[in-house]
């Protein structure tokens, strides 16, 4: 069964060369949270941002703790079964399918990311329960049609599904319709479905944060727009949000103490599709 739903789609799958001499997202976030799945190049962006915002490591591992916490939610209290990843990252703790699955092994996870890197790791990713199934497709989330079109092999949209955009629309900017891509991708789910996100903030450690957006817009291939949190509530348009709203990442439904102590300068929020 697992075997079965091991697919990798949208690139056929094949290795995909690519360039180490650029500083890619995926990689420099690898580096941030330790991983070693990142070359020189992803290491000296990530230095460099680290730089303007000491903060940044703690922040993307309180964007994972926020992910895992997020995950344990949609698959537990709300009862969620199905899940679309877009923007995965390299595999590292606490992947969704192994928050959602170790709740409830059925579920099913499709995950998307357009990184060539991702790609290779996407074996790691296919690693399912064999009670559930994940999927990875290779893809840009500007081309939200395509993305629906193919987690409609392993995902049944007429049951509800969570849409994960978790640290990922800060690479569409203004001119990439961001908000439209998200309404396409909510459209296609039905009542009952989730989005859930978190996006890097422009209005927390305002200053630090402006200087690392021009350093990484400087040394990495994908840019940043960071956003404030009027601009990120309006991708929740025409959804409920769960409690406690559109938060600081650390802020949502935190486990202990330190958690929520935890440096994030990301906004984080959880809502429901009526
Ligand atoms: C900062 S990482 C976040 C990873 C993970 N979602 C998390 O929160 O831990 C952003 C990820 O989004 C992916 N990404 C960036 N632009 C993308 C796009 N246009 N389409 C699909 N994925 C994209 C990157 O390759 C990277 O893996």
């Amino acid at each position: 069964m697992a075997g079965d739903d091991e697919r990798v789609i949208g690139s056929g799958g094949e290795p995909q060369p690519f360039d180490t001499s650029v500083a890619h997202v995926a990689r420099v976030y690898n580096y941030w949270l330790g991983g070693k799945d990142n070359f020189a190049a992803d290491r000296a962006a990530g230095e460099q941002a680290i730089k303007a915002f000491p903060g940044i490591p703690l922040s993307a591992r309180s964007n994972r703790a926020f992910l895992a916490r997020t995950v344990r939610f949609l698959a537990g209290e709300a009862g969620i079964r199905q899940f679309l990843d877009v923007g995965t990252g390299i595999p590292s703790a606490n992947n969704t399918h192994e928050v959602a699955q170790s709740a409830a092994p059925a579920s099913r996870v499709v995950y998307v990311d357009n990184d060539p890197v991702v790609l290779t790791h996407a074996r790691a990713l296919l690693a399912s329960d064999p009670a559930g199934a994940t999927d990875y497709i290779d893809a840009d989330m500007r081309d939200p049609q395509q993305i629906l079109a193919l987690a409609g092999r392993l995902l049944d949209f007429g049951r509800p599904v969570a849409l994960m955009l978790m640290a990922v629309l800060q690479h569409l900017d203004d001119e990439d319709s961001p908000y439209q891509i998200v309404q396409t991708m909510v459209d296609a789910l039905p009542s009952g479905s989730y989005l859930a996100l978190s996006h890097p903030a422009k209005d927390i450690d305002a200053e630090a944060m402006a200087k690392m957006a021009d350093s990484l817009n400087k040394m990495m291939a994908e840019k940043v727009t960071f956003r404030d949190r009027a601009a990120v509530a309006r991708f929740f348009d025409g959804l409920e949000l769960v409690e406690p709203g559109l938060v600081q990442a650390s802020k949502w439904r935190p486990t202990s103490e330190s958690e929520a102590a935890s440096p994030a300068a990301l906004w984080a929020g959880v809502a429901r599709k009526p």
